[in-house]
């Protein structure tokens, strides 16, 4: 559906905790290797939160970079969309704590949870306002902060998951400029919740009485969905702008495992050269992997303005989606 304005990147920013867990480190903590983990998900090493670190203030760093990025001030955000499974607290909403930080006007900001298709569920949310004309200007970040929920002694997720935020500025573009967002599309099933859940913490089971707030996961289920639905996402997005796959100048999918990535782009006939990885430094920090990478590939200059992006996320829930979005 065509709006009044088009949704177009404005600007782009992403954070990374300093703090590095190696994969000799988690040789420490279970029975596993260096080699196993780089051959079964391409993972060298994990940045994580330090003690006095949560996710509003990943979330806070990476908004500020996407607005310098920009050119924008706080001031001129009008709306502030925090994608993450893991806030600082289950009240109040991180959004709620980068408004404050950045010094935002008393501005909506609310999370959204959907798991690692966050940020592309907050890019399809911020497309809908900006091309409707009711905001000039939204601030999405993706951010998360997965080794507070990470159990050490399980050597099936613990080798996986990492921290850290990424955000774009989603701004008001024109509708034939033919820059920005082209097209969004998410999904879910939850039928497949049980595969990859946090058992306690919530209202179900609250933290302390029983099941334990750490992610619970089968991988070699979520591997399989993971592939089939962002392939599909991909080849869903083509049939719906009637673009074809050779035009796509990067495809950037959720950083899950090094074996996802590959599996997709293979199961495409994608070229892998122009497939952007960063997960072997970073590790898989959920709904910030997409931004994270984005960012990181305009600053090292593979991204140009112009390209077409294809972004592509899976997570828990089952949820998955994909943008295409000429950068
Ligand atoms: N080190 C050494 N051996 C390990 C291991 C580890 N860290 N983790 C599992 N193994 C063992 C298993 O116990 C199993 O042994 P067995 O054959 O004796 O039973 C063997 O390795 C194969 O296990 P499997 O689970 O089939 O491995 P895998 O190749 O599927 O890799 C994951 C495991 C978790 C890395 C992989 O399934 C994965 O990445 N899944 C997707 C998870 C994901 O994307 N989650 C995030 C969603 S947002």
């Amino acid at each position: 559906m065509n709006g009044l304005y088009r949704a177009v990147i404005r600007g782009v920013g992403s954070y990374l905790p300093e703090t590095r867990l190696t994969n000799v480190e988690i040789e420490q903590m279970v029975e596993t290797s260096d080699e196993w983990i780089r051959t079964r998900t391409g993972i060298a090493e994990r940045r994580i939160a330090g003690p006095d670190e949560a996710t509003s203030d990943f979330a806070y760093f990476a908004a500020k970079a996407a607005l310098d990025d920009a050119g924008l001030s706080p001031e001129d955000v009008d709306l502030i969309i925090v994608a993450t499974e893991t806030p600082d607290y289950l009240l109040p909403p991180v959004a709620c704590q980068v408004q404050a930080r950045l010094g935002c006007r008393n501005i909506g900001a609310f999370d959204l949870h959907a798991t690692c298709a966050g940020f592309l569920s907050a890019l399809q949310v911020a497309e809908q306002f900006v091309k409707s004309g009711v905001h000039e200007h939204v601030l999405i970040v993706g951010a998360d902060t997965l080794s507070r929920f990470t159990d050490y002694t399980d050597r099936g997720t613990c080798i996986l998951f990492a921290d850290g935020a990424g955000a774009f500025v989603v701004s008001r573009g024109e509708e034939q400029s033919g820059e920005g967002v082209i097209a969004t599309t998410i999904h879910a099933d939850g039928t497949y919740f049980h595969n990859l859940y946090i058992p306690g913490g919530g209202s179900r089971t609250p933290y302390g009485e029983g099941a334990k707030a750490k992610i619970v996961m089968d991988g070699r289920k979520i591997f399989k969905l993971a592939v089939n639905v962002m392939a599909s996402t991909v080849e869903e997005l083509l049939e719906k702008t009637g673009r074809k796959k050779d035009e796509i100048d990067w495809l950037i999918p959720h950083q899950a495992n090094q074996r996802i990535i590959d599996a997709v782009a293979e199961s495409l006939d994608f070229p892998p050269e122009k497939v952007v990885s960063t997960i072997q430094n970073i590790g898989n920090n959920s709904s910030a992997t997409i931004p994270i990478a984005v960012d990181t590939a305009i600053r090292d200059g593979r991204i140009r303005r112009g390209d077409l992006l294809m972004l592509v996320a899976f997570g828990g829930g089952l949820v998955w989606g994909g943008a295409m979005v000429a950068y």
